[in-house]
């Protein structure tokens, strides 16, 4: 599909999930104990617009460092790619980051983001399209753990580089995380790059800080899935019956967000009816934290090394750059 965003054309794939998928996905994860809701719809267009409210709250240290240190690295990134790279997107949110590799990359041929907001990944790409007219934008507008045929440049690509940031990996359980890294490297193929952001393991207060700001926007981000469901697949969670918690679990290295359930209450989805206890746990996300034995087994398990390693200053979060085996 071809769009016409303020004069850009820009060739939009969309294969955004139905709400038949939605229902599927929000059904298994409520058959499960315990019970659990799928992260990837956060991003509606109000949780889109939380989570970059998120990246401006003091605590969340995640953007500003990830950001502060792309800059610092570029040239060595720059050197490490190439020139004439497709560059591909797992979850391209703001574009923030985008800006900095596009600016900073030998003469890139094209660049794919694949992200399931399609009101995000609209807005994103027709800003990149007018500030890099020589960068041939081909947005898709998709769940990035599905397979996904890229869409091909009218000029040659030399390379494929995927850029996933954000420390977005850490929001897959491990199995999940080993195959979207092993996906990747079938996108990128033997002699492309992927450049991935990892939160690093650090002390527990800095961490649940990050996740349990003061101001509530993380709350506020994580029950606006219980009204996207509810506006989406007609279910019936009461907004107020539900509050956020986010707890570091140091044995599993990750971030735990769970709705707890205030009461005693029943909730409706699709006919079916799903009993919750006073003080019941339902998971809604995972933020892993990695260490580089940790990072570096992940990698290998997916037929990937990590081939350049970048810290800021304080260790507190990387960018990798891995290649196949
Ligand atoms: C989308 C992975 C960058 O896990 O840190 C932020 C999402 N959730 N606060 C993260 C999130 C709660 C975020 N990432």
């Amino acid at each position: 599909m071809n769009v016409a965003l303020e004069q850009v054309q820009v060739r939009l794939t969309d294969l955004r999930p139905t709400t038949d998928d939605i229902t599927a996905d929000v059904l298994a994860g409520l058959s499960r104990i315990p019970r659990r809701l799928p992260s990837k719809y956060f991003y509606d267009a109000r949780g889109s617009a939380l989570f970059e409210e998120i990246t401006r709250q003091p605590e969340y240290y995640l953007t500003r460092v990830e950001t502060r240190l792309l800059d610092a690295r570029m040239q060595r990134i720059a050197d490490a790619i190439g020139a004439r790279a497709h560059v591909v997107e797992y979850g391209s949110g703001s574009g923030r980051k985008t800006e900095r590799l596009l600016e900073g990359l030998d003469d890139p041929v094209a660049y794919t983001p694949i992200e399931i907001s399609r009101a995000t990944l609209l807005d994103t790409t027709a800003r990149l399209a007018r500030q890099f007219p020589r960068v041939e934008m081909l947005p898709v507008c998709a769940d990035f753990t599905q397979p996904v045929d890229l869409p091909e440049p009218c000029r040659r690509p030399r390379t494929a580089l995927v850029f996933f940031p954000g420390s977005t990996l850490g929001n897959f359980a491990r199995g999940d995380a080993v195959a979207l890294l092993a996906a990747m490297r079938q996108t990128m193929g033997a002699q492309g790059r992927a450049l991935i952001g990892i939160d690093l393991d650090k002390d527990t207060a800095t961490l649940e800080a990050a996740y349990n700001d003061a101001a509530g926007v993380t709350a506020a981000f994580t029950l606006n899935l219980l009204a996207r469901l509810n506006r989406e697949i007609g279910s019936d969670f009461d907004l107020d019956g539900f509050r956020h918690r986010a707890v570091y679990a140091r044995e599993r290295h990750r971030i735990e967000t769970c709705l707890v359930s205030e009461r005693a209450q029943v909730v409706h989805v699709a006919g079916r009816r799903f009993g919750f206890a006073r003080g019941e746990q339902m998971l809604v996300e995972y933020s892993h934290k990695y260490t580089d034995p940790g990072f570096a087994d992940l990698a290998l398990a997916a037929g990937l090394r990590v081939s350049a390693r970048w810290n800021d200053d304080d260790d507190r979060f990387g960018l990798r750059l891995l290649q196949a085996i």
